[in-house]
């Protein structure tokens, strides 16, 4: 139900532009932005970038109200949205809305059943044992983790959803795909002409979303008159037909296969990414999970069975992905006026819910800046529900959050099991784009362990 237009004001940052108010301070250095909002406001805080208004939601109870409580009020005709979809994903599941989302998330779910899952937890299982016999090879060489993360996580979303050996592609598409997330991220703050040609940035983007799609084409027209031979998500997507009989059109079904190619890969490789770091930064957890994932694995590689056990993987990767949320915000936009927590928010306004800065609040973490996996032991949940909401909430919670727990649990087990990872870098800073990233990558020293 909407409120009627009661309520009160929410207290409002101006920013440092009396014209573009915090479009500056957030283009500027938006991990400090997002600091400094964490360490002034708890609930909610009003913010203007050039003529948008914007309702940053901190608390739990507003992240609640917006995903889950009154999911209907809210939908993704955000600007990053919106570009983000005429850019690059056209109307998949992620950008899409309405009956038209209904509809393509009731297709694709079967494909994210558990016991689907459990199938593709023997595909996980034999590109992890790949890359330890590659990096076997490779004692004490410094690696890009981030690199090395994407590659084997879009293996894995390309033989699991599509059947694809995707080795050969991947250079094309990590390429590709980190101009689109630089540009897309540039582009969205190019609000408006006066400020920044944002023209060169379009033929930019369209060049690298062209790329991808192109990619794309080619896992469709392989399968083209194929669909019977496989049971996959490809061949379930390209078989359904709509009340009249007819098939998804071929942009259509782009849109599909490219947002589950790169939704499907790119968050897990950076959630796997942030925790290598993490657990460098902290060799006494790094110690303390690899001796529990050799109890548990012994030599051998975790499947669906023995993920279960491995307790103490799963603590390490939702404590990163509490620290580093690779997907580190989530947009909405108010359709009718409504009131969250006693505050006015009026019809057209921008929702901005921020994992970055409610997963880092000291009033629903303690000492939040400190990795400490233990807090998420089983049976010890944070009393405040959406202080946590890596994968989202509601209707639109990630499709792939179990696919990506079981892949994630798998390959980190595997890895600190056999290999100890040392930092050599100083300093690492975030880069804010579409995902968390870690500006530059992230090079490690990889030392194997004596067996
Ligand atoms: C650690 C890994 C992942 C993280 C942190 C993550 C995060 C998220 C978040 C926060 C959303 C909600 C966005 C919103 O509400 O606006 C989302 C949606 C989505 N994710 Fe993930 N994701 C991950 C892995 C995956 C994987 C493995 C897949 C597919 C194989 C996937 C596919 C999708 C899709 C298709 C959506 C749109 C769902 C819909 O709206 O119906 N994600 N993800």
């Amino acid at each position: 139900m909407n409120a009627t237009a009661t309520g009160k004001e929410a207290p409002y940052y101006r920013g440092s532009s009396l014209i573009l108010g915090s479009l500056l301070d957030l283009e500027r250095d938006p991990a400090g932005f997002m600091q400094m909002l964490t360490n002034q406001y708890s609930e909610i805080v009003r913010l203007r970038m050039f003529r948008m208004n914007i309702y940053l939601c901190i608390h739990p109870d507003a992240i609640s109200h917006v995903l889950h409580d009154n999911h209907m009020n809210y939908d993704k005709q955000t600007f990053d949205y919106k570009m983000l979809g005429d850019r690059l994903l056209g109307k998949g599941l992620l950008t899409n809305d309405g009956p038209a989302w209904l509809k393509q998330r009731r297709l694709a779910q079967p494909a994210f059943h558990q016991k689907r899952i459990q199938k593709y937890s023997e595909i996980m299982n034999e590109c992890t044992a790949e890359l330890i016999e590659k990096w076997s090879r490779q004692d004490g060489a410094t690696l890009d983790l981030s690199e090395e993360m994407a590659n084997l996580t879009l293996r894995i979303v390309g033989r699991t959803l599509f059947s694809l050996d995707m080795t050969g592609q991947s250079g094309e598409i990590g390429d590709a795909f980190s101009k689109a997330n630089h540009l897309m991220t540039r582009r969205i703050f190019a609000t408006s002409p006066p400020f920044v040609n944002f023209m060169p940035l379009d033929w930019k983007l369209r060049a690298a979303a062209r790329r991808l799609r192109a990619v794309v084409g080619q896992i469709i027209e392989l399968r083209k008159g194929k669909e019977d031979q496989f049971d996959d998500l490809l061949s379930m997507l390209m078989g359904a037909r709509d009340d009249d009989g007819n098939p998804m059109d071929t942009e259509q079904l782009k849109d599909e296969v490219l947002t589950l190619l790169l939704a499907g890969h790119e968050t897990t490789a950076n959630a796997l990414t942030w925790s290598f770091h993490l657990l460098a930064r902290n060799p006494g957890e790094q110690s303390r999970l690899a001796e529990e994932c050799r109890a548990v694995l012994g030599q051998s590689v975790a499947d669906f069975q023995t993920v279960p056990k491995l307790q103490r993987a799963r603590m390490v990767m939702e404590e990163s992905m509490r620290i580093y949320p690779p997907a580190w915000s989530i947009g909405r936009r108010c359709m009718k006026e409504d009131e969250i927590m006693g505050y006015r928010i009026e019809a057209g306004s921008l929702m901005f819910l921020a994992q970055l800065v409610t997963h880092r609040h000291p009033a629903f973490w303690e000492n939040p800046m400190e990795f400490r996996p233990e807090r998420f032991r089983e049976g010890k949940k944070n009393s405040h529900g959406y202080a946590y909401f890596p994968f989202g909430g509601g209707p639109r919670l990630c499709i792939g959050a179990d696919f990506a727990m079981m892949e994630s649990i798998i390959i980190l087990s595997a890895l600190v099991s056999r290999f100890e990872f040392e930092s050599v870098q100083d300093e690492v800073s975030m880069e804010l784009l579409i995902t968390l990233r870690p500006a530059g990558g992230m090079p490690m020293k990889i030392h194997k362990r004596p067996d």
